[in-house]
């Protein structure tokens, strides 16, 4: 294997379209992210057939940029690398195609990679001595995971989510908050002027699988309380059902990390996905790991959302054990995060 193996990556699972190079999965020499969300706030959420049709106009424009913010020609990439799912359909199938197209008129290498993974490989391009094994959580809009990463590439799933993802939990709060989209850096910032332990929400705990989270339950009692709060004409503070919601999701998070860094003898704690750029969430596992021993590692803020240089460090990994893809590769749409559990 060469050194200074140069990815070019694209992302465009939801409502980003990026494109990055990065060398050797770890050093990012680009990174541009060309976000939708102002686009889709007017609609409180993610429209998809917009979203398809912005990638389309965006994609070649921001592959554009990103090598010519690299510095490095087309010629000189030795592989093409694009998000395949999980994801909206449509928008997954532009950044599919461009791919596609690019690594069969280039004749590169095509690599295929799962979203989720590119979350928890944005920690590689930060974190220069971060090698697995360690413990990561992916808390993301789609997806809430507790895993170990026995090796690159390779996962052992601890607990997942029975059925909100955590930021979608945010998302549906704020929206009956009145706060808009996307939620959760709303909720982030009205919790700080907020008192925690103001309401009680519950922490839901699935009997048969403790390490499985549930947000719904939590979404529901939040609802019922703004319903209740209006039906007996009582004066609701956002801020206070922020920060108690917050506690609420941080607490049961934070809670099931430590069970398994402490029962798996973890000694390294990363951390992933857009809800992963949640201040509370940041403090709380920092002081935990902290009590404990455990190196904790968080990407940046950019690195916690949507972009494509998480992808090209995931796909670096791919590509070392020889898993490429074919021109026949499609949008997977479900697609999880697979390992044994
Ligand atoms: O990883 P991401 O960009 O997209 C998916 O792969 O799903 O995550 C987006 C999610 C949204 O639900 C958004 O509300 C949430 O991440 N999010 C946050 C914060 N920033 C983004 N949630 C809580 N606190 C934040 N500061
Ligand atoms: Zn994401």
């Amino acid at each position: 294997m060469k050194e200074d193996f140069k990815i070019l990556a694209i992302e465009s699972s939801c409502d980003e379209t990026a494109a990055a190079v990065v060398a050797d999965g770890r050093e990012v020499l680009s990174n541009v992210i060309n976000s939708q969300i102002d686009i889709h706030k007017t609609y409180g959420g993610v429209v998809p057939e917009i979203a398809s049709r912005k990638h389309i106009e965006n994609i070649d424009p921001v592959i554009r940029l990103a090598l010519d913010e690299s510095g490095v020609s087309l010629e000189d990439i030795d592989a093409i690398a694009v998000t395949y799912g999980p994801g909206l359909v449509g928008a997954l199938l532009v950044g599919v195609a461009h791919a596609k197209a690019l690594a069969f008129a280039c004749g590169k290498p095509l690599i295929a990679v799962n979203h989720i993974e590119g979350h928890i490989s944005a920690n590689y391009t930060e974190h220069k001595d971060l090698e697995p094994p360690f413990g990561v959580l992916v808390v993301s809009g789609g997806h809430t995971y507790i895993a170990k990463v026995n090796d690159y590439c390779e996962y052992e799933i601890v607990g997942r989510t029975r059925d909100d993802a955590a930021g979608e939990a945010f998302d549906k709060v704020a929206r009956a908050l009145g706060l808009g989209y996307p939620g959760g850096p709303k909720i982030d910032k009205l919790a700080r002027e907020g008192n925690p332990e103001a309401i009680v929400f519950p922490r839901a705990n699935i009997a048969d699988s403790p390490m499985d989270f549930s947000f719904s339950g939590l979404k529901s009692a939040v609802l019922n309380y703004l319903n209740s709060c209006e039906m007996q004409g009582m004066e609701i503070n956002k801020a206070d059902v922020a920060a108690s919601f917050q506690k609420a999701v941080v607490d049961a998070i934070t809670d099931r990390a430590m069970i398994m860094c402490e029962e798996s003898g973890i000694t390294k704690l990363a951390i992933a996905g857009g809800v992963a750029s949640n201040s509370l969430l940041r403090e709380t596992l920092e002081n935990e790991c902290g009590k404990r021993n455990i190196r904790y590692f968080s990407p940046s803020v950019i690195m916690c959302t949507d972009n494509a240089a998480m992808i090209g460090s995931a796909a670096y990994y791919k590509y070392l054990k020889g898993e490429t893809a074919g021109y026949d590769l499609n949008a997977v749409p479900g697609l999880g995060l697979t390992g044994k559990r």
